[in-house]
């Protein structure tokens, strides 16, 4: 983003000018990276501080992808599992590691591997299906936590969170704020594995990897996380409370000392583009507070 562009953004926002912690700003974002390039949407221009977030965004009315995980953001589904419920004994005893795996800390302890055991570790477990784990992307030191629901289809394929449409629409909502997995966020899912025909994760699923995010949390310790869609929300604060009723505000995450946003999922925002308002008014939230960082 030029310095003009950037300046035009916060002068939107009501901002002065702000920076990320500058002992975790590895660069400054550029413009989102296409991950799936068959599903490439074109860039929105570089001057538009509301890439398809604002609301008149050009997005409205785009089909949603074949691929993409559902709209969980309104659908009504069972009860989010409770995540103070003990991990089952599967997620505690791994297995054995997988053939050509890097071999996972011996007697494993999720609570004290580092990042790269613990991302051995989660390619031990059962995949459930799905093709291989997805354990995240971005900024491991960074103070912003993205976290998504699960996988989908080009996720499963591709081993990495948020890249399909929905993802493209999220990379370009944390560009108007001048964030990016390139840079300065990280990104993961409540669960690391595809759930089959792109289901909502259940109680078992989300039990399972769990750990993996709990421990992801405790290794990064961000200043902020950031909940997309219903799923994400629910479980990280431990609420049956509608996305709707979530979104808006800052919450606290009832485990540690941190903040959680809801805001919607981007599959829904492309299915929904009259709430992108209220989903810009989420960015400009998350950029006040990481203003505040
Ligand atoms: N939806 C999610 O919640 N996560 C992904 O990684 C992709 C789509």
């Amino acid at each position: 983003m030029t310095p003009d562009a950037r300046k035009r953004l916060l002068d939107g926002l009501g901002l002065v000018d702000w920076r990320m912690r500058p002992d975790r700003l590895a660069a400054a974002p550029t413009a989102p990276a296409d991950h799936a390039p068959a599903l490439r949407e074109p860039a929105p221009p570089a001057t538009d501080p509301q890439p398809d977030v604002a609301p008149a965004a050009s997005a409205v009315g785009e089909p949603a992808a074949a691929t993409a995980a559902p709209d969980h953001d309104t659908q009504t589904v069972a009860p989010n599992p409770s995540v103070d419920a003990p991990a089952p004994a599967a997620a505690q005893a791994p297995a054995e590691p997988a053939q050509g795996a890097a071999a996972p800390a011996q007697g494993s302890d999720v609570s004290r591997m580092d990042w790269d055991e613990l991302e051995a570790w989660l390619a031990t477990r059962d995949h459930r299906g799905a093709s291989r784990p997805v354990f995240g992307i971005g900024a491991r030191d960074a103070d912003v936590l993205i976290v998504g629901e699960a996988p989908g289809a080009n996720e499963d394929a591709q081993g990495v969170p948020f890249v399909g449409r929905a993802g493209k629409l999220l990379d370009r909502m944390l560009f108007a704020i001048g964030c990016s997995r390139d840079t300065n966020v990280y990104i993961t899912n409540i669960c690391k594995f595809r759930p089959p025909n792109n289901r909502d994760p259940n109680a078992d699923e989300v039990a399972a990897d769990w750990p993996v995010l709990e421990r992801q949390i405790e290794l990064m310790d961000p200043k902020l996380v950031v909940a997309v869609g219903r799923v994400a929300a629910q479980t990280l604060l431990d609420s049956t409370q509608s996305l709707g009723k979530l979104r808006g505000t800052l919450h606290r995450y009832p485990r540690r000392e941190l903040d959680v946003l809801v805001t919607y999922h981007p599959a829904f925002l492309l299915r929904s583009p009259g709430q992108k308002a209220k989903a810009w008014a989420d960015l400009k939230q998350i950029a006040r507070r990481i203003a505040s960082a």
